[in-house]
């Protein structure tokens, strides 16, 4: 795909306004079902909301549908614009037909409203997966995801490693005065480029491996969906997709990433990956991923959100690849296998790391499995996280013991006993919002977070508690702060 002239870019993004191409637009068309459909790569349902024939339905039909059009119709969508779309490897002109042959779509955020150029996406409708090396990932749900845990403070300067098609940029363009995008990948470059124009938002495209075109620049925030997947040698060799293999062994890249970007950080700075780590036999992955945040001088903030076995793990990405039913597929998955079981990787974990440089003080790392639904967009907890560890880190025992914490309002007491018991067997605190964490408690810690409105102090708290179940104050309190700097960092128990 070849850059379009100014001009033209120009020209294209007024056409697309004019048919009404943007989300709300093409989900009003295609209403709920078949855009639902869509999203699951049905396009069935959605061929006929479209057989209106409008400029819109064209558009519809000619992208997200990857369907031919008439012409005719290509040039009332798009006119005087059909013939060099063709010249740039946009469309294809065949016989009084136009096809698609890169995705140009709508896509929205709250407040914001842009295309996409992007690959087309494989796969629609059953059809088999046949994806080129450097292939160009659309929106995926993992782009959203990164986009949707991004803090989204006012930042300086921000890095986005591995743009792809530059979604993460264009986020970061709406909150970031200056907003680097990197690759090795020409193509994704180029589309980057085009998708900044396209959009009138400023992004600085730099071609280059993980940090190599940043050299020693600072960022105040660097997002990452980086090529994770952890894949053998003779995978890679077989056929490397840039989206996805790093041509690094194992996690290499990963670690890479999570030991090269703070030395790109600037003080209280923010680095948001999305990875996958190995699972060795006999060693916890909590283990190998501190390991690398070691030196980093970064709190960091780790979860577990899935864990996949060495089948479920080839499959999906054997699948991802349209190998699956294949010439081949049965070889490939027992290699892929043959080489876990040498390298003594059992399972392969996928979820996210939060790091934030600091300053002053040593850094606080906290690892854990949360595999349950969360609420997105989880940005806001993620600032709301780190605040209040900054805030435990200079508060004493005393301190904290006098201070007058606020429960949550969305968490809930939730009990579990047998019919008509007097006692509940289980009491477990569950936040409605957010990571919507649930922690069993005890009937202290219940109490506690129960009467934590503001008014009493914590050492009150506890104290008549204490009374209440016949037990030493002063025990206590000794024995619940652990607990209660426990509950204030998951946000059970809120500082202020
Ligand atoms: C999973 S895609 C993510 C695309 C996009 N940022 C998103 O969130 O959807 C990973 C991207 O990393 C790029 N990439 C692969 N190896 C890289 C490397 N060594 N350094 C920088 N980027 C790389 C790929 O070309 C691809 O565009």
């Amino acid at each position: 795909m070849d850059l379009l002239p100014p001009d033209m870019v120009a020209r294209l993004r007024e056409a697309l306004r004019a048919c009404g191409y943007g989300y709300d637009g093409v989900a009003g068309l295609l209403g709920p079902t078949a855009h639902a459909a869509l999203s699951r790569n049905e396009t069935t349902p959605a061929r006929r909301a479209t057989a209106g024939g409008s400029p819109l339905a064209t558009l519809v039909r000619l992208w997200p549908l990857q369907a031919a059009v008439r012409r005719r119709d290509a040039d009332r969508a798009l006119p005087g614009l059909v013939e060099g779309l063709a010249a740039a490897g946009i469309l294809e002109v065949s016989g009084g037909e136009v096809r698609a042959l890169v995705d140009v779509r709508p896509y929205a955020d709250e407040g914001a409203d842009w295309w996409m150029v992007s690959d087309l996406t494989p796969g629609l409708d059953g059809a088999p997966i046949d994806v080129a090396g450097d292939h160009v990932l659309g929106i995926s749900p993992a782009s959203t995801s990164l986009a949707q845990l991004t803090v989204r403070e006012p930042v300086g300067r921000a890095l986005d490693l591995g743009t792809g098609c530059g979604v993460q940029a264009l986020h970061l363009a709406r909150h970031a005065d200056h907003v680097v995008a990197t690759d090795v990948n020409a193509r994704a470059l180029a589309m980057t480029r085009l998708n900044a124009a396209l959009n009138e938002v400023d992004v600085d495209v730099r071609a280059g491996s993980l940090f190599d075109s940043v050299q020693t620049e600072l960022f105040d925030l660097v997002t990452t969906n980086p090529p994770f997947v952890v894949s053998p040698a003779t995978e890679r060799a077989a056929e490397r997709l840039v989206y996805r293999d790093s041509g690094l062994p194992g996690d290499e890249l990963v670690r890479r990433v999570v030991t090269t970007a703070p030395r790109h950080l600037r003080p209280g700075g923010w680095c948001q990956v999305l990875a996958n780590w190995v699972h060795r036999r006999g060693q916890p992955w909590q283990e190998r991923v501190v390991g690398w945040l070691e030196g980093t001088g970064c709190d960091a903030w780790v979860v577990q959100r899935e864990k996949a076995d060495v089948a479920e793990y080839v499959e999906l990405w054997l699948k991802d690849a349209g190998v699956h039913g294949r010439r081949g597929y049965l070889q490939r998955y027992d290699a892929w296998l043959g080489w876990f079981d040498e390298q003594g990787i059992e399972a392969v974990g996928f979820g996210w790391l939060h790091l934030r440089r600091v300053e002053d003080r040593e850094p606080v790392q906290h690892l854990e499995d949360w595999a349950f639904e969360v609420e997105q967009p989880l940005g806001a907890e993620v600032v709301d996280r780190f605040r209040r560890l900054d805030l435990l880190a200079v508060t004493s025992d005393d301190d904290l013991l006098a201070g007058r914490l606020r429960s949550r309002v969305d968490v809930r007491q939730e009990t579990v006993g047998e019919p008509g018991a007097a006692d509940p067997e289980v009491i477990v605190l569950r936040q409605q919002r957010g990571m919507r964490r649930a922690r069993q408690v005890d009937t202290v810690e219940a109490g506690l977070v129960g009467a934590c409105d503001g008014d009493l102090s914590v050492g009150q708290i506890l104290d008549a508690l204490a009374t209440l179940l016949g037990e030493d104050p002063a025990t206590l309190r000794e024995q619940r702060l652990g607990v209660v700097r426990e509950l204030v960092t998951d946000g059970f128990l809120l500082p202020w």
